[in-house]
């Protein structure tokens, strides 16, 4: 089984609580236990890790290059401003999905960019927790596995 890593940045803990009509109802929790479900059925291990904080999101990414086969990233509003988590992203070698529940090309000005993309495999945003099965469909794909 391939091991891979789901992290999630600032107030992503708030979910299912949080202005649920942009980020839905379904608490973090429920939306990891989908995602290790179906990853389970494409022979990968799902692990997941969640923090409010810039310097400990960087840590996570540091430890999984040897960890892990990829990595799915919701750096929250991190996004659009962390090139601390841009350069954390770049010095490891393993692939990197970007993914958002919605759709952050269509909202404020500011949430229109992610410092984070050009790093990234690629980014899937707008599909609320769906967002994150397509992140391990696509890294299955990238991994050729499944
Ligand atoms: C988000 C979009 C970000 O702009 C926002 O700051 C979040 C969540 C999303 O999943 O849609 O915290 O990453």
């Amino acid at each position: 089984m391939t091991k891979i890593l789901i992290i999630n940045g600032p107030n992503l803990n708030m979910l299912g609580k949080r202005e649920t009509s942009i980020y839905g109802d379904t608490n973090l929790d429920d939306i990891i236990s989908e995602a290790v479900e179906y990853g389970s059925g494409m022979d990968m291990d799902v692990e997941a890790f969640q923090s409010n904080g810039e310097g400990e999101i960087i840590d996570a990414i540091h430890e999984s290059g040897g960890t892990y086969g990829g990595v799915i990233i919701n750096a929250g509003a991190y996004t659009h401003t962390s090139y601390a988590i841009r350069d954390a992203i770049a010095a490891v070698e393993i692939p990197f999905i970007e993914v958002h529940l919605s759709n952050i090309h269509s909202r404020e000005e500011f949430r229109r960019s992610s410092v984070m993309a050009p790093v990234c495999a690629g980014q899937i945003s707008g599909f609320g927790k769906n967002s994150y099965l397509l992140g391990i469909k696509a890294l299955a794909g990238i991994l050729s596995i499944g």
